[in-house]
């Protein structure tokens, strides 16, 4: 088995050397190589994502991915910015498959923005499409306008499509993993106003009736940034497309307090995975060794569940996690009276001390 390792920029490194630290710590036979990708790629190579990382990438069973990005590359043409690379990452891959639970542990409910009795216990799971949608449809670009509200003048367009298939495998994803759980499916759209939505309300429907065991419920985007906020415990798999998932996937990880605890899985037909925390780059405290290694620890763990075959090992780094933050150890952005405050690196041991 092997995985690529891929820090990143910002905190990614520090966040990446943990994950490492406890992967070594099972004892598992595992090759691991590491590659530059995002803003560290091209400052070193001109590219965001070099073609030696790119085949990293193809070769390995997992990518563990940090974060990318810095106000350093915003200048630059869209082509070389940082996160090209992890977009990349995901059409050469066709990581179609995009997973983020949205978990609120236990300790941790007082640090959500909503009150703790909508939050304790909350378990939801984002099932966002990843290689379709707004994202990547073709054409797109900048034209003079014939028509319109302003002819002859300059404009911009990008393109929403999806096509039956691509709509029918994250369905079969999104239904057979609500069977692992509590059973129910909320498919988000805007089938109200738009014919990609409307299509992918009525696939959404006919794959349904390969799962009767499942209650499938559909539900305008609008309404369910409205739900996640007012009864969040409502939902159990949410599943929407690529554009409509990156909203409510951020809004809901906020519920949970910290988004610094929340992993992520994109996996491709073949389980091949690449494995990030939810979270970004964090470039105002990168360097300061105070950033939460939990969420990249959790995505490793989230790979040796689903593509490298090794639950059980996925188990155990679950367990510490829990442990470590009943023990009362905490990040800052997790830090809250009574409880101790500790850096990056002691977070990490922490967990390697648990296991
Ligand atoms: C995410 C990020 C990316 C996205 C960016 C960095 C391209 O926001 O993973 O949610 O929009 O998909
Ligand atoms: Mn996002």
């Amino acid at each position: 088995m092997k995985i690529a390792i891929l820090p990143g920029d910002g905190i990614g490194t520090e966040i990446i050397a943990e994950a490492v630290k406890v992967l070594k710590a099972l004892d598992l036979k595992f090759e691991m190589e590491t590659a530059d990708v995002g803003g560290t790629a091209y400052a070193a190579s001109g590219h965001p994502l070099p073609e030696a990382t790119l085949n990293l990438a193809k070769a390995s069973d997992a990518v563990l991915f940090g974060a990318v990005g810095d106000y350093k590359y915003d200048n630059l043409e869209r082509a070389l910015r940082p996160e090209q690379a992890i977009l990349g990452l995901r059409k050469e891959l066709g990581l179609f498959a995009n997973f983020r639970p949205a978990i609120c542990y236990e300790q941790l409910t007082h640090a959500s923005s909503l009150k703790p009795e909508l939050v304790a216990g909350l378990d939801i799971l984002i099932i966002r499409e990843l290689t379709g949608d707004i994202y990547f449809g073709q054409p797109r670009g900048r034209r003079t306008a014939v028509d319109g509200h302003f002819p002859g003048s300059e404009e911009a367009f990008d393109t929403m499509r999806y096509s039956r298939p691509e709509i029918e495998r994250i369905a079969h994803v999104a239904f057979q993993a609500a069977q692992k759980r509590n059973k129910k499916v909320l498919s988000v759209d805007k089938a109200n106003v738009l014919e990609t939505f409307q299509f992918w309300r009525d696939v959404v429907t006919e794959v349904h009736k390969d799962y009767p065991d499942v209650e499938l419920e559909h539900m305008y985007v609008d309404n369910a940034a409205m739900q996640l906020v007012k009864a969040p415990k409502n939902i159990d798999v949410l599943v929407t497309g690529n554009m409509f998932g990156d909203i409510l996937s951020d809004e809901a990880a906020m519920l949970t307090g910290s988004i610094g605890m929340l992993p992520s899985a994109s996996l491709n037909a073949k389980k091949q995975g690449l494995y990030e925390p939810s979270h970004g780059s964090a470039p105002d405290i990168a360097g300061k060794g105070i950033a939460n290694p939990l969420a990249t620890i959790l995505s490793a763990a989230m790979m040796l569940r689903y593509s490298l075959d090794q639950a059980e090992a996925a188990n155990r780094i679950e367990a510490a996690v829990k442990k470590v933050l009943a023990s009362g150890l905490r990040t800052s952005d997790i830090y809250s009276e009574g409880t101790q405050k500790v850096g990056t690196v002691e977070m990490g041991n922490a967990v390697v001390a648990a296991l």
